[in-house]
């Protein structure tokens, strides 16, 4: 409806007007970054999801055209659309799940840390709206260096009085998806009867699939164990270079996302046993922050589930991604005290 104001298209504020009479009950959902490659699958598959009732989305360019397209979708959610930074309170405000995938994407020769110089600061000011219009709501945090801005959020939310450990989640399902495709692949079943755990952080070595974990249970090969966590460790890495300058992984993302924010709303709706894995404050290591399965409910990682037994192979594993994620929290941390 903001949008479609500014755009002065009234046939678009019609139709918003229209639908928002007829909402079908459910959650308020935004999305920020919802003009980017990631962010318009995003909306456009959480414009189906029948848990949703209305969806925000914001950008700081495009998200009028965006929003127009999307609303135009015959399904329940009300579409809304805000640009910049003077309508992000609007676009927050009553929501009860925020994702986030705004920020910029790796090219070719990056790491996810050389993303922090221009991610940080973007995060830090879309959880400033956030503490301040919608404390209580859920929040998924998609943008990278996933293990430096979800300490960043939490850094903002604890100055505003507003932290609380269990509604915010770093998005790392995009490894659990990787990881359940390539064991597939490698067992010869369908991706949809494999469950991988995938725990550490999000970036590199930090990423450690639990293959001794595996559902349903199975053995690998020292050969194939280690060609596995290579694969799952640099999925990121292949679509960057596939993509050659054009950005990094946006639709196997966008689809990840949601299977992410459906558990989620699932758990706020109360269904019982939702379990996800997430990057999210923890006990289980050392950490202030670590990626394990955690159980969603109500106020969002209810429980945050233990690493289970892990064989030589994964303790080596674990030592290593503890040591890159220690830095990675540390800086994100600073960053955001200063
Ligand atoms: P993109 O450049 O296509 O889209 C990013 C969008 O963010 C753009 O529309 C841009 O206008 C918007 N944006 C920039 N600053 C903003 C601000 N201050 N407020 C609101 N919106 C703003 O990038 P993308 O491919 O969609 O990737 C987005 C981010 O997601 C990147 O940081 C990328 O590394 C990360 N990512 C994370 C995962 C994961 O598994 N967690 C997977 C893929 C990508
Ligand atoms: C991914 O895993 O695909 C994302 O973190 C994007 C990237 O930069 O690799």
């Amino acid at each position: 409806i903001e949008c479609a104001k500014q755009m002065g298209e009234s046939s678009i504020l019609r139709q918003a007007n229209c639908r928002a009479k007829g909402a079908a009950p459910g959650f308020k959902v935004a999305i920020l970054g919802a003009a980017g490659g990631i962010g318009q699958p995003l909306a456009m598959l959480m414009k189906i999801n029948p848990l949703v009732s209305v969806l925000h989305l914001y950008d700081v360019v495009n998200s009028p055209g965006v929003t127009a397209d999307i609303s135009h979708m015959d399904t329940g959610a009300v579409v809304r659309g805000f640009l910049k930074q003077e309508q992000l309170a609007s676009a927050l405000t009553g929501m009860d799940l925020v994702i986030i995938p705004a920020g910029v994407p790796r090219k070719p020769g990056m790491t996810r840390d050389d993303l922090f110089n221009i991610n940080a600061g973007i995060v830090r000011t879309l959880c400033e709206g956030i503490a301040k219009c919608c404390p209580k709501a859920i929040v998924n945090l998609i943008s990278n260096p996933v293990n430096s801005t979800v300490p960043i959020a939490a850094e903002v939310f604890k100055k505003a009085g507003t932290y609380d450990p269990k509604r915010l989640l770093g998005v790392t399902m995009l490894d659990v998806v990787r990881a359940n495709t390539f064991v597939a692949e490698v067992l010869g079943l369908d991706p949809r009867e494999v469950d991988v755990p995938v725990v550490g952080g999000h970036a590199g070595v930090t990423i450690l699939p639990l293959l001794s974990q595996v559902k349903p249970p199975c053995s690998f090969t020292p050969e194939e164990t280690e060609y596995l966590t290579n694969r799952i460790q640099n999925g990121g890495t292949e679509v960057v270079e596939a993509k050659a300058g054009a950005g990094s992984a946006t639709l196997s993302m966008a689809y990840a996302a949601v299977k992410f924010a459906d558990a989620c709303l699932r758990g706020i709706r109360g269904d019982k046993d939702v379990v996800a894995c997430a990057f999210v404050d923890s006990q289980v290591t050392e950490l202030p922050f670590f990626a394990t399965k955690v159980r969603l409910g109500p106020n969002g990682a209810e429980e945050v589930y233990q690493l289970g037994p892990l064989n030589a192979y994964e303790r080596a594993g674990l030592e290593k991604a503890k040591k890159e994620l220690a830095e990675s929290i540390q800086k994100g941390i600073s960053f955001a005290r200063k």
